[in-house]
This record gives structure tokens, C-alpha cells and sequence, in this order.
């Protein structure tokens, strides 16, 4: 079941959370919708499109798209590119870091003349009047990686940062008690992410935006100021693969 992130009847985040199979790396799909306008954000693989394109049609139908962001090159983010490209007239938004690498998830043709490549200073997006900034977040965990802040709702969409595993049985989707969520993303973290500095470079640029919510791609979500804030110190505190 879709979840509805945010709606003030214009404007509308929504989150796909059980579309992955299994054996697949369980991930979330997002979308905005602002004035019937559609926004696709790291939209995953080809086994998940035919259902993700059902599933986004009740909120706004595919030739509504106007962008399919990637935080970054991995394939649970966008090797489903294919499908998306063919069916809508969507731009792809990418790190200029890895433009060169969408012909290998796709027909080269398809591509042509539709990629945004994002510089790594970051860049803002405009939908239908509705504001976002790509934030950049390099080697968190990909060297040319970027989050997607929503300014309407205020919610950053961090990828694979806060990327999290809870036991079945607890299926947490919204994190309650953070001090105990922090062993749900320590395994992650302190393998993929290479080195400290970058998250001390999040944090500070984080702690600049108004955040209303931490959306990660894998996991549960981080709601309110309080756990917004206990997320950005740990983040700002921890100690990665390489120092
Ligand atoms: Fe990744
Ligand atoms: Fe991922």
C-alpha cells in the first residue's frame, strides 16, 4: 500500500515500500505530485516497474512525469530506467559523475537530450512551481551522490544514508525511539560509507535546511525535530569504513 508522506491537497510525497521481492534488497520508491505534475525519486529496478507504474497512475498517470531523480548510480536506485523512459517524456537528474553510465541501463537512444546532470555544488528543480534542491551528499555512499529536499514539505530524502534493516517482526516504518533504531543502521554504515568526513560535511549542510522528515531509500523514516536532530548528531558523530 502506498503511504502518504505529505498532502496539502496540491501537493503530495508518497512512499512505495513493499513493491521488492524477495531476495531483492528491500528498498522504497518515492513520488511527488505538485499541481498533477509528477516527480519519480530512485524508482529501483526492472522487476519493479510494472507494478510501480500501476501503482504511481493514482496519484498521477506516467505521462505526467517530468523527472526521474537518482540519488545516485546504483542499480536498486534506477536500472529500471528503461521502462520509465519509454513510457514518459521524463527527464533523468543524475550527478554529472554519472551521466556517462545510464546507456548501460538502457537503450542509449532513449536517453538522448534527457539528462540533467547535477554539478557537485548541487542544483535546484522547479515542478510545476513547486521548489526542490538537490543536496549534495558525495561518497554517502556513492562519490557523486545526491538528496532531494522537498521545500514544500520539508522532507529530505537521504537515499542510502539512514538506510536501515529491522527485524520482520518489529517492521518499523516511522522510528519512535531513536537510540534504540541506531543498531538497525550501524551494520550499513559502517561498512558502505567510506569515511567520516563526509557525514561531518552533511551534517553541517543539514543542520541549514528546515527538516520536517528523513526519508531514507531502505528502512524506516525519522519524523519531527527531535528525531530529525538525533539522527543529524549521530550521522555527525560516526566512525566509517576507513576513519
Ligand atoms: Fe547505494
Ligand atoms: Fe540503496
Amino acid at each position: 500500500m502506498p503511504i502518504e508522506l505529505f498532502n496539502d491537497g496540491n501537493h503530495k510525497c508518497i512512499k512505495f515500500d513493499d513493491l521488492t521481492k524477495e531476495g531483492e534488497i528491500p528498498a522504497n520508491q518515492f513520488m511527488v505530485v505538485h499541481d498533477k505534475r509528477g516527480l519519480l525519486l530512485d524508482p529501483g529496478g526492472n522487476k519493479l516497474f510494472s507494478q510501480l507504474s500501476a501503482e504511481i497512475s493514482v496519484f498521477a498517470p506516467p505521462q505526467r512525469l517530468d523527472y526521474l531523480v537518482l540519488s545516485h548510480q546504483d542499480p536498486d536506485v534506477g536500472a529500471g530506467l528503461n521502462g520509465w523512459l519509454l513510457m514518459t517524456d521524463a527527464k533523468i537528474v543524475i550527478s554529472a559523475l554519472w551521466t556517462r553510465f545510464i546507456p548501460n541501463f538502457c537503450t542509449s537512444s532513449f536517453a538522448e537530450n534527457r539528462i540533467i546532470a547535477v554539478p557537485d555544488e548541487g542544483l535546484d528543480l522547479e515542478l510545476s512551481g513547486a521548489g526542490f534542491k538537490l543536496v549534495p551528499a558525495h561518497f554517502l555512499h556513492s562519490p557523486g551522490n545526491f538528496h532531494l529536499y522537498d521545500v514544500t514539505s520539508k522532507i529530505l530524502f537521504t537515499g542510502d544514508l539512514g538506510a536501515s534493516i529491522s527485524p520482520p517482526e518489529e517492521n518499523i516504518t516511522n522510528v519512535d525511539q531513536f537510540e534504540e533504531h541506531i543498531q538497525n543502521m550501524s551494520g550499513f554504515h559502517s561498512r558502505y560509507i567510506p569515511h567520516s568526513e563526509a557525514c561531518r560535511r552533511w551534517a553541517a549542510a543539514a543542520r541549514k535546511l528546515d527538516i520536517e522528515m528523513i526519508v531514507p531509500q531502505h528502512g524506516a523514516r525519522m519524523s519531527g525535530t527531535e528525531c530529525v536532530n538525533a539522527f543529524i548528531d549521530w550521522v555527525d558523530g560516526l566512525t566509517c569504513a576507513l576513519g
